[in-house]
């Protein structure tokens, strides 16, 4: 093929991969890119505790379970995501108070997910968004009923347990940039790998800027995530910039993936790369920061934009 991931295969790398659900997968446009250009998919949310326990003991399996089956079915690997996240987490979860409950629950719902999926996952997303931007732990329920990080224990051993062939990864966002926050997740990562928590893989989501003045040097983020001696995935990236942007921005934009993949590229621990998303059109982003987008591969019309060059170039380079 000629598609992303067949080039990035052809380099040494793992995958190329795409977030989804069954809206996009029903989408022809949308799975046709996906057919060629995709080696890998995570679920954008079917996994979601939220969406997958919304009541206890209660499972919703049916948007996973179309995740899986297609991947499967056309020789995808699998992300799943994501298990231990302070957000979309039904209220019968942040209600509970008691650690010994708590503990229970997150046993019961990674032993019953990871289960069910068990030997079709090449990596959990076990934890997600543990941190503040500050570099401090987040408050959710899982971290203020623990009150240290234990509950991160609990969880990856849950993982383990339940499908051992997954990898086992640790996720965060705004990992870009050096600082605490980046400082702390790797001092975190050592301190589970010190303690005999199986973990395997680390995860930068990679929700940029265009223009961001980290994006050039993005090799040295990956590097300290690669200091943990684990695997490291670039999990979650786009790059957005204006919802109409400049020419200048769009340039920009060009050169910012290919900074990026070229750091992943230059990286031996660096195994892969998860764009979130296809088409601008079905992006998170326009929804959640207002008049910004314009942060994937490919337009609102499944047209490839200049930042699909930009990242072969990244490949290539
Ligand atoms: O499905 C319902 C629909 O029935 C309802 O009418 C509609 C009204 O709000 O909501 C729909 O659910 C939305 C869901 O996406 C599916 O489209 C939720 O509101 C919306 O909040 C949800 O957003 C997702 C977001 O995570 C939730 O936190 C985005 O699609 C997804 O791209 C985004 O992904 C996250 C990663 O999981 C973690 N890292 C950050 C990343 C971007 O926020």
């Amino acid at each position: 093929g000629t598609g992303l991931d067949a080039l990035i295969k052809g380099k040494g790398k793992k995958y190329v991969g795409f977030c989804a659900d069954s809206g996009l997968l029903s989408n022809a446009q949308n799975a046709a890119i996906l057919q060629a250009e995709s080696g890998q998919l995570t679920p954008e949310n079917s996994m979601k505790w939220q969406s997958i326990e919304p009541s206890q003991n209660s499972f919703s399996y049916g948007g996973a379970d179309t995740l899986v089956n297609w991947a499967v079915s056309n020789n995808k690997i699998i992300r799943g995501h994501t298990f231990v996240w302070h957000s979309q987490l039904p209220s019968w979860v942040s209600n509970i108070n008691n650690k010994a409950t708590l503990t229970t629950v997150i046993q019961n719902h990674i032993n019953a997910v990871a289960g069910r999926y068990k030997g079709k996952i090449y990596a959990w997303d076990v934890a997600n968004e543990v941190f503040n931007d500050d570099g401090t732990r987040r408050s959710s329920v899982f971290s203020n009923v623990f009150g240290d990080w234990t509950f991160l224990d609990v969880a990856f051993r849950a993982a383990r347990a339940a499908d051992p062939a997954a990898k086992l990864c640790l996720n965060d966002y705004n990992l870009d940039y050096s600082g605490a926050k980046l400082t702390n997740f790797v001092q975190l990562v050592k301190d589970l790998i010190a303690r005999g928590v199986p973990i395997d893989c680390v995860g930068t989501q990679s929700h940029l800027v265009v223009g961001n003045g980290a994006i050039p040097s993005f090799k040295t983020t990956l590097d300290s995530l690669a200091s943990t001696g684990l695997e490291v995935q670039i999990t979650e990236l786009d790059i957005r910039t204006n919802s109409s942007p400049s020419s200048a921005q769009i340039s920009q934009q060009v050169r910012d993936y290919t900074s990026v993949v070229s750091a992943c590229m230059k990286t031996a621990a660096c195994s892969g790369i998860t764009v979130w998303g296809v088409s601008d059109k079905d992006s998170w982003v326009p929804q959640t920061f207002s008049g910004q987008g314009y942060a994937l591969l490919w337009d609102n019309n499944y047209q490839k934009k200049q930042a699909y060059n930009g990242f072969v170039t990244g490949i290539n380079s």
